[in-house]
């Protein structure tokens, strides 16, 4: 079958390859994948393994073949599934824990969105509960996962702030719940129940002087790269506020993904939730829209039909 390989030392991150057919263990759906999206911290993957591995974790497709122990769903459900690797891919085995159906309003470009930028969106926001009427600010805004969690929260009642890093990345966020949109952390006024942060650096140090107090700051990524300088004093303004680190894949258990998965496709089938999938893309693409995401060139997620 056909993958996207990851190759190093070539002139490009990754490629399109014939490689061997997986092969599911008892508890493993096999998929056939119809479309998968691109996170940035598979960016970073790249370079971290070696030649010839497969990436790839946010898949939508058919199954081919149901789990041999006989749970998740059945051959021919249409599906969502997250996957550790391996997912980019025509066919990939698939733990029948990790994936949820899709009814037949749900694309599965949308779908593709909603395996790592989704679960995140959707777990960092429940750090905030209750959200009705909460402050709720969210860096990386017009990212993956910030568009995400925008709407989560909104839908949650709380009154969003959306920080973005360039006037034109705000498009869209207020229509679909933020209350409010700025460009950089620095312009958001007064103090927040609720902080999402993924840009690091200096974004974090700033976040800590707007959380109030008793509120939470989620530290989920670091896509500036940069180390963070923080003192006790930063929090003098949000008294016993807390710093809560949040990784996606430990963030709850196992049994856990399915459910989640399914609630995040109800809310897109219910127009609930909008995903942002961009222009519809070939997986030929994918070295080309890669550099584009590490740029800051995307917005939303970067969705890719499977093709023979
Ligand atoms: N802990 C976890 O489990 C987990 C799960 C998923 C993602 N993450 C991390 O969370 C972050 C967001 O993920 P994502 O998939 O939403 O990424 P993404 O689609 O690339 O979005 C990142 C957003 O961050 C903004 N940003 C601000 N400062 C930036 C900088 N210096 N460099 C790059 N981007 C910057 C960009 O803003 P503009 O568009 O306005 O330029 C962009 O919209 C990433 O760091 C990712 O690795 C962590």
């Amino acid at each position: 079958m056909l993958a996207v390989v990851n190759t190093p030392n070539g002139s490009a991150p990754v490629e399109l390859r014939q490689v061997p057919e997986p092969v599911p263990g008892p508890h493993d759906a096999l998929v056939e994948v119809q479309a998968f999206s691109l996170n940035r911290g598979e960016l970073r993957s790249f370079r971290n393994n070696e030649a010839g591995w497969i990436p790839g974790q946010d898949v939508s497709g058919v199954v081919l073949q149901a789990a041999a122990d006989g749970s998740g769903p059945q051959a021919g459900s249409r599906v969502v599934a997250l996957t550790d690797e391996f997912g980019w891919a025509e066919r990939v085995a698939v733990p029948a824990h990790r994936m949820a159906t899709l009814p037949g309003s749900v694309s599965f470009a949308a779908a593709a969105t909603l395996p790592v930028a989704g679960l995140t969106a959707l777990r960092t926001v429940r750090h905030g509960a209750p959200l009705l009427g909460k402050r709720v600010l969210i860096t990386g805004a017009a990212g993956g996962v910030g568009h995400l969690a925008v709407q989560l929260a909104a839908r949650s009642g709380a009154r969003v702030t959306a920080v973005v890093g360039r006037p034109e990345r705000g498009s869209g966020l207020q229509e679909l719940g933020a209350a409010e949109v700025v460009v950089g952390i620095e312009q958001a006024q007064g103090r927040f129940g609720l902080i999402l942060e993924s840009a690091g650096g200096a974004s974090l140090t700033t976040a800590l002087r707007l959380v109030e107090a008793k509120g939470v700051v989620v530290v989920y990524g670091n896509s500036s790269g940069e180390p963070t300088t923080i003192s006790f004093a930063d929090f003098r303004g949000g008294q016993n506020a807390r710093l809560q680190s949040f990784f996606y894949f430990t963030s709850g258990p196992e049994e856990q993904f399915a459910p989640d998965l399914a609630l995040l496709v109800s809310l897109i089938a219910d127009r609930a939730l909008t995903p942002q999938t961009g222009p519809e893309r070939s997986w030929r693409e994918i070295a080309s829209v890669a550099g584009d995401l590490r740029e800051r060139r995307i917005g939303g997620k970067a969705v890719f039909r499977v093709e023979s």
